[in-house]
Formats: structure tokens, C-alpha cells, sequence
């Protein structure tokens, strides 16, 4: 078993590129199925959710090979349409390939997902838009088998605006007949990144960033390339890092437009940041004070998986900070780890308040998922003395080097 070994304390000072994003990847990877043919995704990160991508695609019948930061998909040979139960826990956003399995075989099993770190994660959602196209429906023994002999364009209203049901749709509907209009649709910029690489596929899709998403269905092309956006989360982590330590961090790779909520609650604590065209500066003296609440809503409100590494970063701010959690009802679950190092939170429901201490001091903790792993890291970097961090499988899922890019600008972190 691995763990980090973190002395906190330590100035932070240089450069470091941002990975791109997982949230990304991960539908674009379940989107080539949708090409009879090869496509080359740039800018990959090596993660252990896109290594479970690789492997469902490799169950399917298609070849996934890295080379470098891209990743090769020839779905030529797909030839099943179903996720086993193994491939579905390792990753619960594997339900991201339900759309693109039925638009392309016509019939998609997958073992259902179940709960997570998070709480419930229901796909309810999903199911509804697939229906609304033409899918028939069905539960047995603990999966859902999806068929569609035709899937055709409709008008799908979506009564909350999820990502993951935002994606499923597009990804059905590009190769359904007709055209399909989501409405309440996700504003992510990942649903952005999605629709560019289903352009270069020659589907018609718009509105991506807007509520409402048109999508055309159509035959695709393949042997086409595609570059996934900057991971504005692993940004936002790194921010918050250089925010609790005395630093001065130049962020590169990044699109600081989709930081915007982020950047702006970082500067309420009292550290300079400013944004260049694909570059965040960030000077802190490590001395901070509460921000304004953080609500965390869909795009563009503050994003959810944010939420625990600013609240990292408040621990030691003064006066006390309000952090109100609207999308998942179980995010709060580093919190018992944070205050084994001296946080002061009191959780009531959705909301936790952080009033901040004097001082952390480094103690063994535990990650208990991938944002909640992020914010054991940035409060130990802040922190006195030595903390342990083990749980790692978690934060690996989502940041492709962490302790590498941390120690490269200052950091004394190191896997053990
Ligand atoms: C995606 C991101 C995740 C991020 C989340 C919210 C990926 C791989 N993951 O997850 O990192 O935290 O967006 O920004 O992109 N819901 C339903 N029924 C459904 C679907 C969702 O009730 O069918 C609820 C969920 O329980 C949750 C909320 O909607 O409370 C948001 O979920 P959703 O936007 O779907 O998140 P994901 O796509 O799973």
C-alpha cells in the first residue's frame, strides 16, 4: 500500500501545466465508439478512470493503446455491447457508454452502478432520455438491458441539468434519426469539449454551453484527432494549494474562463490572481480570510468537485466560512479526516462551517474519495509537521502526477 508523506509548510514557487480533464476524456473515449474507425485523443492523462476507460473498450472488442498523452481507439472490431460488474465498480462513470453502445450495436447491458463515495448516484436521468429516443428498457438480475432496433430524434427535457445524462443523450442522438433537442441540458465545459470532438465525428451539434443542445443524427467519419480541454478542476486544486502556502504559482494550460467561481473565491481570501490568455498567476502570503459562502450548483455556479479543496484552503483562513452542498448529498466526508488535523467544522445537512484555527498539525489520515483525497493534500501542505495520507487509489483516479507536479514547484511530498 502506497501513501503520501507530506511536511507541510513549504513555500511554493514556479510553473506547472495542467493535466487535461478527466471529466472530459472519459465521454470523449465512450464517444469513439461511435466512429467504425480510428480516432487519436490528445492531451490524455494518465489516470486509473481512463485506464478503466481503456478496458471497457478493450472488453468491447476494440484496441485502446497509449502512446505518450494520446490515446488510439480503433472501435472496428467492436463486437459486445455489455459492461460486466467488474468494469462498472471500478468506475461508476462507465454509464457513460450506454448511449454510445446502443446508437452503435443497437443494444447496450450494463450491471447497474449503484451508490458511490458520494452517496446515491441514480441514472434515472440517463434512462429517460434513451427512452424518450426509442429505447426499450428493461432490469434483470441486477442490469439493464437497452435496445433499439432505430433511435430516433426527439425533444428530451431534462428535469435536472446532469452532465453524465447531458452526454448519454448526445451520444445516442448522433447517430439516431432526425434531431434531438435537450432541453435543461448541462452548461459544463466538458459538454463543450464533447460536442467539438462529435463535430470532427460530422455530427451537427450545437449549443453546447447553453441550455438547450441540438444534436443531428448521422453517419459518422472516422480517422479524425481531437486535443480534450484543460482539467479545470486539477486547476482549481492547485490553487488552492499555492492559496494556503506563502507562494507565487504560474498555472499553464489553462482555459481560466472555466475558473471563474473558483478564481473569485480564491481572491475573497486574499490572494492576487490573474488570469493571461491560457495562464493563472497566483501570489498568497499563506495569511487568509474567510470568503463569501460557497454554493455549489451546476455550471456556471461553483462546481461541486471544488467544493472540498476550498474548504481545505479555509481551514486556517480567519473568521468562518459557510459551504453549502446542493449536488451530492454525501461530499462532506473528508471533513472527519480534515479535523483529525486540527480543523474546527460543524456539518448540519448540506452545510458545513469552517471556522478558522491558528494552526493544523500533520496526523495520519485517509482519503475517502477523489476531491476529499485532493483536500487532505492542500490542508497538509498547510499544515505543521508530517501528515500521511493513504487511500491514494481514490485522488489516482483523477490527478495524473499530483505529488510530481507539487514537488516540482516547491512542495516536500513524496510516495512512499
Ligand atoms: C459529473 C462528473 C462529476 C461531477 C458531477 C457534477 C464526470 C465523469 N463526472 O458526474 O465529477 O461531480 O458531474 O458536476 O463527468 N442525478 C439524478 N439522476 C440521474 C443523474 C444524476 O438524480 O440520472 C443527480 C445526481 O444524483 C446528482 C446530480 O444529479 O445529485 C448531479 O449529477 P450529474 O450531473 O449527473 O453528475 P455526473 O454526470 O454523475
Amino acid at each position: 500500500m502506497s501513501i503520501l508523506k507530506i511536511n507541510g509548510g513549504r513555500e511554493l514557487r514556479g510553473r506547472a501545466r495542467i493535466q487535461g480533464a478527466k471529466n472530459s476524456v472519459l465521454p470523449i473515449l465512450a464517444a469513439s465508439l461511435l466512429a467504425d474507425g480510428e480516432t487519436v485523443i490528445h492531451n490524455c492523462p494518465k489516470l486509473s478512470d481512463v485506464e478503466a476507460a481503456s478496458k471497457i473498450l478493450k472488453h468491447l472488442g476494440c484496441s485502446a493503446k497509449r502512446d505518450g498523452d494520446a490515446v488510439t481507439v480503433n472501435s472496428t472490431g467492436l463486437s459486445r455491447l455489455d459492461i460486466p460488474h467488474g468494469l462498472m465498480r471500478e468506475m461508476r462513470s462507465s454509464v457513460i457508454f450506454l448511449g454510445a453502445m446502443l446508437a452503435r450495436g443497437g443494444e447496450a447491458t450494463l450491471s447497474l452502478p449503484g451508490g458511490c463515495e458520494l452517496g446515491p448516484r441514480p441514472i434515472d436521468l440517463h434512462l429517460m432520455a434513451l427512452r424518450e429516443l426509442g429505447a426499450d428498457i428493461t432490469e434483470e438480475g441486477g442490469s439493464i438491458i437497452c435496445r433499439a432496433s432505430r433511435l430516433r430524434g426527439r425533444r428530451v427535457n431534462l428535469s435536472f441539468p446532469s452532465v453524465g445524462a447531458t452526454e448519454n443523450t448526445m451520444l445516442a442522438a448522433s447517430l439516431a434519426d432526425g434531431t434531438t433537442i435537450i432541453t435543461n441540458a448541462a452548461r459544463e465545459p466538458e459538454i463543450w469539449d464533447l460536442q467539438s470532438y462529435l463535430r470532427t465525428l460530422g455530427v451537427n451539434v450545437s449549443g453546447a454551453g447553453t441550455p438547450t443542445v441540438t444534436v443531428e443524427g448521422t453517419k459518422i467519419r472516422a480517422d479524425v484527432s481531437h486535443s480534450i480541454i484543460p482539467d479545470r478542476i486539477a486547476a482549481a486544486t492547485y490553487l488552492a494549494a499555492a492559496a494556503v502556502t506563502k507562494s507565487e504559482v504560474e498555472l499553464t494550460g489553462v482555459i481560466p474562463k472555466h475558473l471563474a467561481t473558483v478564481t473569485e473565491a480564491i481572491r475573497e481570501m486574499g490572494c492576487d490572481v490573474r488570469s493571461g490568455r491560457e495562464t493563472l498567476h497566483i501570489s498568497s502570503d499563506g495569511r487568509l480570510r474567510a470568503p463569501k459562502p460557497i454554493v455549489t450548483e451546476p455550471h456556471p455556479g461553483f462546481p461541486t468537485d471544488a467544493q472540498p479543496q476550498i474548504m481545505a484552503a479555509a481551514l486556517r483562513a480567519r473568521g468562518t466560512t459557510a459551504f453549502v452542498e446542493n449536488i451530492f448529498e454525501n461530499r462532506y466526508r473528508h471533513v472527519g479526516e480534515l479535523r483529525r488535523l486540527g480543523a474546527e467544522i460543524k456539518i448540519e445537512g448540506r452545510v458545513a462551517m469552517v471556522t478558522g484555527v491558528e494552526k493544523l498539525t500533520g496526523a495520519p489520515v485517509t482519503a475517502t474519495d477523489l476531491r476529499g483525497g485532493a483536500a487532505l493534500v492542500i490542508a497538509a501542505l498547510g499544515a505543521e509537521g508530517v501528515t500521511e495520507i493513504s487511500g491514494l487509489h481514490h485522488i489516482d483516479r483523477g490527478y495524473d502526477g499530483l505529488e510530481n507536479t507539487l514537488r516540482s514547484i516547491g512542495a516536500d511530498i513524496e510516495r512512499i
